[in-house]
């Protein structure tokens, strides 16, 4: 089997986790912020979602960085808890202080988790924090809400992040020794970067192929070199 292609075997997760299992891994990407009271800002983040076979559990972490001056920003962890009815249970500390039990359902035919926060403590004006995830073609996106003492429940962040291959690799060699037929089917499952024909046609262009571990879509990634 290439490098990369691994699925998390069945001894591998938990079978309460196993639903979710397509989260598990790294994913990196962008964010916007916003809240009818501040000014919006952009981010960079790093989000890991890690599971121990023999526990019931999804450890979750994510930092994030001021997209133009890479500072730090927020950072949270928490853990997820699925339960094998559809409904799950989340609780996140962030870095501000802030504690949150979420509670919902997750989908995974939908790749859909929608959360609803239970119980927000030591926070100043924070009353109430929903969070949707969605998982769908190699890509994490989710929104976060939030109500204040002042403002109803309103958006404060969305973000998309693409999962990071576990191993990877495979060719790393010329394009241009692929036939026609091959860079036909290479153009056809670029779907994850959007690589378009003639990208994927330059003339000693290197390319580097992984594929993406997601049950649904098991499409292979091609990045340029
Ligand atoms: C559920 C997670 C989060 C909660 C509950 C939260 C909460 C808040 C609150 C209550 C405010 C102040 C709003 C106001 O003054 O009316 C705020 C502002 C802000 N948040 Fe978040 N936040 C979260 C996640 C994040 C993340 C991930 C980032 C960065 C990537 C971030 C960056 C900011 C920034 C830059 C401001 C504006 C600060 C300022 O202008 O003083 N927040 N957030």
């Amino acid at each position: 089997m290439a490098a990369g292609t691994e699925k998390l075997s069945e001894k591998m997760v938990h079978p309460a986790v196993k639903p979710l299992s397509d989260l598990i891994g790294t994913w990196k990407g962008e964010g916007e912020g916003f809240f009818p009271t501040i000014s919006s800002f952009n981010y960079s983040e790093e989000l890991q979602f890690t599971h121990s076979p023999n526990k019931p559990v999804i450890a979750y972490s994510q930092k994030t960085w001021n997209l133009k001056s890479g500072q730090p920003m927020h950072s949270e962890s928490g853990y997820w808890r699925p339960k094998p009815d559809g409904t799950i249970e989340v609780v996140i500390a962030q870095s501000t202080g802030l504690v949150e039990v979420q509670k919902g359902t997750y989908d995974m035919k939908e790749g859909v988790v929608k959360l609803k926060s239970e119980l927000v403590g030591n926070a100043s004006k924070v009353k109430e924090i929903t969070r949707v995830f969605k998982v769908e073609n190699c890509e994490l996106s989710y929104a976060v809400e939030m109500a204040t003492s002042l403002t109803d429940l309103q958006p404060h962040l969305t973000a998309s992040l693409k999962k990071q291959a576990l191993g990877c690799h495979l060719i790393t060699g010329d394009i241009t020794t692929y036939t026609t037929s091959q860079a036909h089917f290479l153009t056809n499952v670029c779907v994850c970067l959007h690589f378009t024909r003639s990208m994927i046609l330059n003339v000693n262009c290197k390319i580097k192929l992984y594929f993406c571990n997601n049950t649904r879509f098991r499409f292979p990634i091609f990045h340029l070199l």
